[in-house]
């Protein structure tokens, strides 16, 4: 059998495409479903202002880290740190991404089939005003429904996954993105003309500090990296399919750009009608999936516009659940030597199995609860996406700041291609301050800092 490793590895087309795929990871059910919601709970524009400094100050850095280390080492994420340093502690940085990845795609998918559903629902029952809340209570409470759902996103994903990334990826992300972005811009304009408008974008952009508990810049910090899809290696690893020739640090900052732009829009779309409809702000997961439906049962031609709203927001989640199967794939393929084949029905079992528990969270296992008061499906999205990818972004960033050498750095991210001293200033936030910024933040919150 051919070494899986010694195979030409596969490279981006264009810089669009890559751009655009890596946007596709980072765009998805966290710009669209979780960071309205996360508003709502901590406060709307102070918590939007604690994750726009955190994308500033370590996202971006980290960003850049990731695709520096995955494409002066063409690997994905262990064998990348096994790569690029004899400390043999480094490829933990890599495992610990595996693990995420696992994690996070399992309950990740769960959303991603409630949004298969509501495709579904806009399809063939379509929503009455006030249907919504019911239907999704009902849906959430019913643990074969949340199965099926779960089950039949998770073969999506593997579908794609299993057809190799590049040319696959690359091609629908340069259609699918684009049509998003004009769908949420007309449901975005249609939002901002009901009566609740004013509030919402208040709520959204007027921040009230009072509102911003630690608890808050955690889960901000928490979202920069989910949002972002920083901390485990899925970032690196499309570095890993990128040439010599594209500019990374222009990438990562129109990545970034869109992405913030994506879900701000979101916002903009949602919490016009939640204050116009008096919804709860704080209902949490089922904010979007109560408040839209709302609007499409009032809106003309709804219908249409439910369904290829929900259809576009399918593929915004499985182009970034390919990129969190991915990790988990590519770790099997590179380091195993795994068919794709297999490494992908495999894991890719593995992960609804793991997906389950989170599944019956609102039924079978309603009341089971692990840390604090949250429930399995917000316990392994608060241990992964505030403590996970926070401690993995923090090794990625040690390791580009102290550990790669300045050569190897330069390699990857030039000088003379950047002006403004963009180099060093990237150099100074990913070796000093992201570190550091990200420590005090996980510390405060363990309450080992006297603050
Ligand atoms: N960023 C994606 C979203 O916002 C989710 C995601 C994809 C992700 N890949 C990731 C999150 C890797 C963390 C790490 O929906």
């Amino acid at each position: 059998m051919a070494n899986k490793t010694e195979q030409p590895r596969d490279h981006w087309a264009t810089k669009l495409g890559f751009v655009l795929a890596a946007s596709g990871s980072a765009i998805g059910l966290g710009n669209i479903w979780r960071f309205p919601y996360k508003a709502g709970q901590y406060g709307g524009g102070a918590f939007v202002i604690a994750y726009v400094v955190s994308v500033l100050i370590i996202g971006i850095p980290i960003m850049i880290a990731e695709f520096i280390i995955g494409r002066s080492a063409q690997k994905s994420p262990v064998g990348a740190f096994k790569q690029l340093s004899f400390n043999r502690a480094w490829p933990l940085v890599g495992w610990l991404g595996v693990l995420s990845g696992f994690i996070i795609l399992s309950y990740y998918s769960v959303v991603g089939g409630w949004i298969l559903r509501y495709i579904w629902e806009s399809g063939f029952h379509f929503f009455k005003e006030g249907s919504a809340g019911p239907i999704f209570s009902s849906f959430l409470a019913n643990p074969w429904q949340q199965l099926i759902w779960h089950g039949l996103f998770m073969f999506m994903t593997m579908i794609i996954v299993r057809g190799g990334i590049t040319t696959g990826i690359e091609r629908w992300s340069k259609v699918l993105m684009p049509s998003l972005l004009i769908i949420l811009l007309i449901l975005m304009i249609n939002s901002l003309r009901f009566p609740g408008a004013g509030e919402g974008i208040q709520f959204i952009l007027k921040p009230d500090f009072s509102k911003l508990t630690r608890e808050g810049i955690l889960e901000a910090l928490g979202h920069a990296f989910f949002s972002l899809s920083l901390g485990m290696g899925a970032m690196l690893t499309y570095g890993s399919y990128l040439d010599k020739g594209t500019n990374i640090s222009s990438s990562a900052l129109e990545i970034v750009v869109l992405n913030t732009f994506y879900a701000l829009m979101a916002g903009l779309m949602i919490f016009p009608i939640v204050f116009t409809y008096d919804v709860d702000p704080q209902v949490g997961p089922g904010l979007f999936f109560i408040t839209l439906p709302e609007v499409f049962a009032r809106m003309p031609a709804g219908q249409l516009v439910a369904i290829s709203f929900f259809v576009l927001v399918a593929f915004a989640a499985i182009t970034s659940a390919i990129s969190l199967l991915e990790v988990v794939v590519s770790y099997f393929i590179d380091e195993l030597n795994w068919s794709r084949k297999k490494a992908d029905y495999v894991m890719g079992t593995v992960i609804f199995l793991i997906g389950i528990p989170s599944a019956l969270s609102w039924s079978s296992l309603k009341g089971v609860t692990l840390f604090g008061s949250r429930d399995i499906f917000d316990s392994l999205d608060f241990l992964a996406t505030n403590y996970m990818l926070p401690i993995g972004g923090f090794f990625i960033a040690l390791f580009a700041g102290w550990i790669l050498t300045h050569g190897q750095k330069e390699a990857e991210i030039k000088r003379i291609e950047n002006t403004f001293h963009f180099y060093d200033i990237w150099h100074f936030l990913v070796k000093y301050i992201a570190p550091l910024a990200v420590l005090v933040i996980l510390l405060q919150k363990t309450g080992v800092l006297p603050f």
